[in-house]
């Protein structure tokens, strides 16, 4: 018999966020797996627990809380440090499946914004599939992503007219704006990237976004960073972790 996983996106921190079809993929699972351990992941489950207690409407459904192990430094090889991670994350999935979830009954993983974002949950069960062991059925329920809740917070458009934007990550801008891109979405930044973009550009910034201590900047990116990484440092003094994305836009 097949056991039956729902990849939930839960939005980006809002409770509010959380969409119809979200609460009730939610209610048809009796087991939830929360990540846990470090500030951010613990911050993060504290609050998936408040989701559950918030919008399940029976009180027999399970959390089953699991360590993260930490993915070692990059190295060379970017691919190789992601690779062994997802390896040792796939061995983690399998065994908490094999023995926290009965054949017959439902499992939720309740991930962060969308499930299709920079998020490895659907990679992982992917893998885990193709190592066979385990017949799992998966099913995917999308959520609001920090890219939206950016937006919406700062009540613009995403895009310029007709145009396209980028999404990428701190780590890929700090090797220089994209020649060939007008507009970028930055994510998963670790606070050392601002102050390296040579462009004039407009920024539109968010930490925290949808959570009682969200900070929001926006102007032109030389005026603003310092103001930006103050912000982002009381953030993380204050919670013990911080999260930001941003807009970053040619000026013409
Ligand atoms: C592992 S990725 C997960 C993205 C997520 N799947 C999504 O759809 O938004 C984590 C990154 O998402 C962004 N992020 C997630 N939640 C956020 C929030 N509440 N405020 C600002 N940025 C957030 C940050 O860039 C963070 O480094």
């Amino acid at each position: 018999m097949k056991r039956r996983l729902l990849v939930i996106g839960i939005g980006a921190g809002d409770p509010d966020h959380l969409t119809v079809q979200a609460i009730k993929a939610m209610n048809r699972a009796q087991v939830f797996f929360i990540p846990e351990k470090g500030a951010e992941k613990d911050g993060l489950a504290r609050i998936r627990r408040e989701i559950c207690e918030q919008f399940i409407e029976n009180d027999t459904y399970r959390l089953v809380p699991f360590a993260m192990p930490v993915r070692r430094a990059a190295g060379d090889s970017y691919g190789a440090a992601v690779d062994d991670w997802h390896a040792a994350m796939a061995g983690i999935y399998g065994r908490l499946l094999a023995h926290e979830l009965d054949e017959d009954r439902v499992g939720a993983f309740l991930v962060w914004g969308d499930p299709m974002l920079y998020d490895s949950t659907l990679r992982i069960l992917d893998r885990l599939k193709s190592q066979g062991g385990l017949d799992l059925a998966v099913e995917v329920v999308p959520g609001i992503t920090a890219i939206q809740a950016l937006v919406a917070r700062h009540g613009i458009p995403l895009n310029a007219i007709g145009e396209p934007v980028l999404v990428t990550t701190g780590r890929q801008l700090r090797d220089g704006f994209p020649r060939d891109a007008d507009s970028a979405v930055v994510m998963l930044d670790n606070g050392e990237t601002l102050r390296a973009v040579a462009e004039d550009c407009d920024i539109w910034w968010g930490a925290n976004l949808g959570l009682p201590e969200e900070m929001l900047v926006s102007g032109r990116l030389r005026d603003v960073v310092d103001r930006i990484e103050a912000n982002r440092k009381e953030t993380r003094e204050k919670q013990g972790w911080v999260m930001d994305t941003y807009l970053l836009r040619r000026r013409k």
